[in-house]
């Protein structure tokens, strides 16, 4: 019998492009922040007990790093406590739980891709409340799956990808950071390998016992790696090949030409913000693909897709 899948976030980045998929595995049921606002754990009991899901991908999460800073204790109701309660309430269920972490939670201090197994350390408020959650989901004993990601962007929301493109028609010379590395990753390729991993698990049925050799935390970012300042280079590249009509990069820039010569690299010292970020935060994909025999596209690739006429 087809799942029924309670999906949290539907309006964010990673949500929206789930909305499109997980249709296609079971019977979805999505929430957005006013629908189910999880810095209320009486909605989320409320919820899950109402709805009984087999499935429940937590999309939703307090993302905006530097106002963390600022506001720890909302952004920890949301990223910690609420993947707590949702792993209790999945737990009692038997359900399975999806949950998305950061590569934030490392304090970037090696140069080689991060793997599962090193250590966290997170540098900043954000990365600490992610990393509590995903602590309290292990400890909860629920069968989970955690995909750590980094640097989402898409059409939608806010994101490096939106405001670079605002800002390529306001100023004729854009400085970026140059001196923090990682792989900028699609919300649309996130969703479509999370639903080909859970597509490979959904012949196993969402039995929690069946399902134990393969749960735990993966990695799921793009191949590959970059600094935000080439980043901001390629998306420019792009915008200036695209020839036919992308009606999300016409509202992105408003249709207002091309205006930015120059993309200058800078270093983090240059640019201060409220939340540290660590230099390096590559991560390493490989236990992904040994236990599910694929990896997502290179981070170039991820985003010339995006530029192409759907
Ligand atoms: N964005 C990144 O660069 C990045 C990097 C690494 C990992 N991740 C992780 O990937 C996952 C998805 O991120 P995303 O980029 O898709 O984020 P996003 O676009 O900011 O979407 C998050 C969604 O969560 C919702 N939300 C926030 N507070 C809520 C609350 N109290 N109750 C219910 N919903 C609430 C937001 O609702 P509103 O639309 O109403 O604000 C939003 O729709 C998160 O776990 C995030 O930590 C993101």
């Amino acid at each position: 019998m087809a799942p029924t899948i309670l999906l949290t976030g539907k309006n964010g980045q990673i949500g929206a492009e789930l909305c499109r998929l997980l249709p296609t595995l079971g019977n979805l049921v999505s929430f957005g922040r006013h629908e189910l606002d999880l810095s209320k754990p009486d909605s989320i009991r409320d919820a899950v007990r109402h709805l009984r899901p087999q499935l429940i991908v937590n999309a939703a999460a307090y993302t905006q790093v530097d106002q963390a800073e600022k506001e720890e204790p909302a952004a920890y109701a949301v990223n910690a406590e609420a993947p707590a309660l949702l792993a209790e309430e999945a737990g009692k269920l038997g359900a399975v739980l999806v949950h998305y972490s950061t590569d934030y939670v490392f304090d970037g201090s090696k140069n080689s891709p991060y793997d599962e197994a090193d250590s966290p350390n997170p540098l900043n408020a954000y990365g600490r409340t992610k990393l509590a959650g995903e602590q309290a989901i292990r400890a909860s004993g629920v069968a989970h799956l955690i995909f750590r990601t980094s640097w989402v962007y898409s059409p939608r929301g806010r994101n490096f990808l939106l405001t670079i493109l605002r800002l390529s028609t306001e100023r004729d010379e854009l400085r970026v950071v140059s001196d923090q590395r990682g792989a900028p990753t699609s919300s649309r390729e996130i969703a479509a390998a999370t639903l080909r991993v859970l597509a490979s698990l959904a012949a196993r049925g969402w039995q929690p016992d069946s399902f134990s050799a393969v749960a735990g935390t993966y990695h799921m970012t793009a191949a590959g790696e970059t600094s935000w300042h080439q980043f901001a280079e390629a998306i420019l590249e792009e915008r200036s090949r695209v020839s036919s009509d992308v009606p999300w990069l016409a509202a992105a820039t408003g249709n207002l030409p091309l205006l930015t010569r120059r993309v200058v690299p800078i270093s983090t010292a240059e640019y201060p913000t409220p939340a540290r970020r660590p230099a390096y935060s590559v991560l390493s994909n490989a236990r992904l693909q040994q236990t599910f025999g694929f990896q997502l596209p290179h981070w170039r690739d991820q985003l010339h897709s995006i530029f192409l006429p759907s």
